[in-house]
């Protein structure tokens, strides 16, 4: 195995720039989110469980409580797209569908809030939405405002019927009217993705002033070969994208899927470990009544989501990729002087169907404190133990599958011996 040791040094080079000053997602967001699961199905008369309603948002919040979601941290019940009325009101205003939402939607923000949860809305930074129903474009302010007055907790504005070179002015203006409204809204962008749609580099100094996360890359889709173009995507752009990472200001790879049609159980596993490894936002998009039990461990997975909420905050990277095989790392806390502990996932990209055996030393990923690390498996019951730097790990990885591990670092203590486990 070839050598690596570069981790750290990034490590510390970054956090260095300033997100957004609301105060809000120091850590990434976590909850559900409509769009990958429900789409734009509108269709309430023949398939009144799916349809995107009132109905369906107060089920999944319902869900969210009672099944332990909330426990582990999942916390925005989040709209997408086709929850308005084809027109604004004669005053102008946004309004909901009124045979979808016939409560409106102050009164389901309500209800979210009352079950202690927060409430996420969709729009979308153009004449239209991506499904054709008013954007902002001409309304900036008095949406923003409409927002703040339904108690809305989360924006994600979206950018279809825009330009893109229009985006480096309007996004900002965008959330200098949520400021202004005087409630603290989470700021989702889609700014960067349609940039780079159009060939403009994202100027993300400006990105991450304005927005607590944004959308870098395509949406992700019900299959393992959409999962895969998003983890190469986040792999091969990571000296650009993890530098821009930190807590208030997140790069988001888009929804979990976990627990749909798309993905086999160790698939699923990979997700939610990248994603952890990634620091990226955990908004599931799956019908929470339907879900199997094996694919909702992996989403209360607790020991998973406590790296993808590490209060550091850094954005972990490939570290090594030959022959299928690759090896992603996560700084995280605790510390020990300057010794970073770290989340480690194994990924096994070959299709050759058996599991692949990897060994390498802690010392070739860069974990070089020299009083070793406590490392433990975060979905097999397996405790390695303390292991030192010189130690080989050896770890059989599934195909399409990850193993993951944490290795906390230890104090040095030069009289402690240690026997080879
Ligand atoms: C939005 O609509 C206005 C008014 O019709 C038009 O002038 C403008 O070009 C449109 N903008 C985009 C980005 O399509
Ligand atoms: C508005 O921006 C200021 C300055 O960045 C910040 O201190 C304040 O918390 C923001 N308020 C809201 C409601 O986002
Ligand atoms: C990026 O935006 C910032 C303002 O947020 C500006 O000062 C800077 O010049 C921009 N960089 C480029 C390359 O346009």
């Amino acid at each position: 195995m070839v050598l690596f040791a570069l981790i750290i040094l990034v490590a510390l080079s970054i956090n260095k720039t300033y997100g957004l000053d609301n105060g809000l997602v120091r850590t990434p967001p976590m909850g559900w989110l409509a769009w990958e699961r429900f789409r734009c199905n509108t269709d309430c008369k023949n398939d009144p469980d799916n349809c995107i309603s009132d109905r369906l948002f107060r089920v999944m919040a319902d869900i969210v409580v009672s099944e332990g979601y909330a426990d582990v941290g999942y916390e925005y019940i989040n709209v997408d797209d086709c929850w308005l009325d084809k027109e604004r009101s004669f005053t102008g205003h946004l309004q909901p569908d009124p045979i979808r939402f016939p409560h409106g939607i102050k009164d389901l923000s309500n209800y979210i809030h009352s079950k202690g949860l927060k409430f996420g809305i969709y729009e979308d930074y153009g004449n239209y939405t991506c499904a054709g129903y008013p954007g902002v474009l001409g309304s900036l302010e008095l949406d923003a405002f409409t927002f703040a007055s339904w108690d809305v907790d989360y924006v994600k504005l979206d950018g279809c019927y825009s330009q893109p070179t229009d985006m480096d002015i309007g996004y900002p203006e965008f959330g200098y009217h949520l400021n202004r409204t005087g409630r603290p809204m989470v700021y989702s962008c889609s700014w960067p993705v349609y940039q780079i749609y159009a060939g403009i580099q994202p100027n993300y100094s400006s990105i991450i002033s304005s927005c607590n996360l944004w959308r870098n890359y395509d949406d992700i889709q019900d299959s393992w070969t959409s999962l895969e173009s998003i983890i190469d995507y986040y792999g091969n752009n990571q000296d650009a994208l993890v530098p821009n990472s930190g807590p208030g200001h997140w790069n988001d790879p888009d929804m979990l899927i976990i627990g749909n049609f798309g993905l086999s159980y160790e698939q699923s596993k990979t997700q939610m470990a990248i994603w952890a490894i990634l620091a990226a936002p955990l908004l599931m998009s799956v019908d929470l009544r339907t879900i199997r039990p094996e694919y909702k461990a992996i989403l209360q997975n607790r020991k998973i989501i406590a790296v993808d909420q590490d209060p550091l905050g850094i954005q972990g990277r490939r570290i090594y990729k030959h022959k299928g095989i690759e090896i992603w790392a996560r700084p995280i806390s605790p510390l020990y002087q300057n010794y970073f502990s770290y989340a480690i996932a194994f990924l096994n990209r070959r299709t050759d169907g058996t599991p692949s055996d990897v060994a390498v030393t802690l010392h070739e990923m860069g974990l070089i404190a020299p009083g070793g690390y406590r490392i433990e498996d975060l979905y097999e019951d397996v405790d390695y133990g303390i292991l030192v730097p010189q130690t080989k790990i050896k770890v059989k990885v599934n195909p399409s599958g990850v193993v993951i591990l944490r290795a906390n670092v230890q104090p040095y203590d030069p009289f402690r011996q240690f026997f080879p486990s």
